[in-house]
């Protein structure tokens, strides 16, 4: 018997896309072998199939294009997606954008009052300048109460690097006032071991989304895999398609539960065939187009480091200074 997805208690403020319960069999077209392959690929709910593209669907269910065209359009006109939401609507969602502290009132006000839901925000910058300092510290706050700069929340942490170290959230979490044991239970850590894992995982974040409280997925670091993965000329077509996929799958995530994206960059340190310039963080336009805050950072006397807001499309360009200490990171 295939297993129903049954809506569960939807995240606080979460934007109103919440699974909706149904059977993958109950699709016109789709039998039990489909189904398994399709459950098999991740496409467990009715909105990811809705969103999905055919050639995909296609792919994953090894059908043909044509039937898996039918078999969105139906989740499409089941999930009621693809047409017009009123301004309200709109306006109603944004007003239930939520902020996380850094811990750092300048870096916060540069950001417009903390890292915000519903978007994604790119640390970038060359090696030691804090970008996994300001996951680990933003993982934390995220925890705190409304009432101290955090949304009570969980988070999931996609940490590509090996980077990631629970003995800094023990640091961190003490300073800001959190017992250290609770705080790492509710950080959901997974190793991705290629840029293929890193995608898959987003899609488990959706299904550990659907029973605990996630408002903040880390990506640590974003890119890493695929500048490893894909090389030379010729792979660039397919590594800036494949990321734009995994950036859309982070922002639709960031929409349905209503959460902060927080991805991690590094600069080329060399000039190579798509990024001339040393100082570009990786991905280029791409990333330049998902990202709805990008912060660029860089060194200065030390433990102090200088945060440069780039090309946002409501605040205005600025820096912010901030220090790296052992309880995270500060003024
Ligand atoms: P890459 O991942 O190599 O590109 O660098 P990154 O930007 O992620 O740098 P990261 O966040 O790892 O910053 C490293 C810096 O954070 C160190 O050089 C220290 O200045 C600071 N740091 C890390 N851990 C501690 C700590 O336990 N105590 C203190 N005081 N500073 C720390
Ligand atoms: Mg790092």
């Amino acid at each position: 018997m295939p297993t129903k997805t049954v809506s569960k208690t939807a995240p606080p403020g979460a934007a109103p896309a919440a699974p909706v319960p149904f059977d993958l069999e109950d699709l016109e077209g789709v039998g039990t072998t489909t189904a398994d392959k399709l459950r098999e690929a991740g496409y467990t709910d009715l909105m990811e199939l809705a969103v999905a593209s055919p050639s995909d669907i296609a792919e994953a269910a090894e059908v043909g294009v044509a039937l898996a065209q039918k078999i969105v359009n139906e989740a499409r006109r089941r999930a009621d997606v693809g047409g017009f939401e009123s301004g309200t609507t709109v306006l109603e969602r944004r007003q239930k954008l939520g902020r996380i502290t850094t811990h750092s009132k300048a870096l916060d006000e540069l950001l417009g009052g903390g890292v915000e839901t519903q978007a994604i925000t790119e640390f970038s910058g060359e090696f030691g300048t804090g970008k996994t300092q300001l996951g680990h510290q933003i993982a934390v706050d995220v925890q705190l109460p409304p009432a101290q700069g955090g949304l009570e929340g969980e988070v999931v942490y996609i940490d590509t690097e090996s980077t990631f170290r629970p003995e800094r959230i023990v640091d961190m979490s003490r300073a800001a006032g959190i017992d250290p044991n609770e705080a790492l239970n509710r950080i959901h850590v997974a190793r991705a071991f290629n840029s293929n894992h890193q995608m898959l995982l987003v899609q488990k974040a959706q299904e550990l989304a659907r029973e605990r409280p996630i408002r903040l997925v880390v990506v640590d670091s974003l890119t890493a895999h695929f500048r490893s993965e894909y090389v030379g000329r010729g792979e660039l077509a397919p590594r800036q398609q494949m990321l734009n996929k995994h950036l859309h799958e982070l922002l639709r995530f960031s929409d349905t539960y209503n959460a902060s994206i927080v991805v991690t960059n590094q600069v080329s340190s060399r000039p190579d065939v798509l990024f001339g310039d040393p100082t570009r963080p990786i991905g280029g336009n791409i990333v330049a187009h998902a990202a709805t805050y990008r912060i660029y950072l860089r060194k200065s006397k030390p433990p102090k480091r200088i945060a440069r807001l780039i090309d946002s499309p409501n605040l205005p360009e600025g820096e912010a200074v901030f220090s790296l200490t052992g309880e995270g990171i500060r003024d």
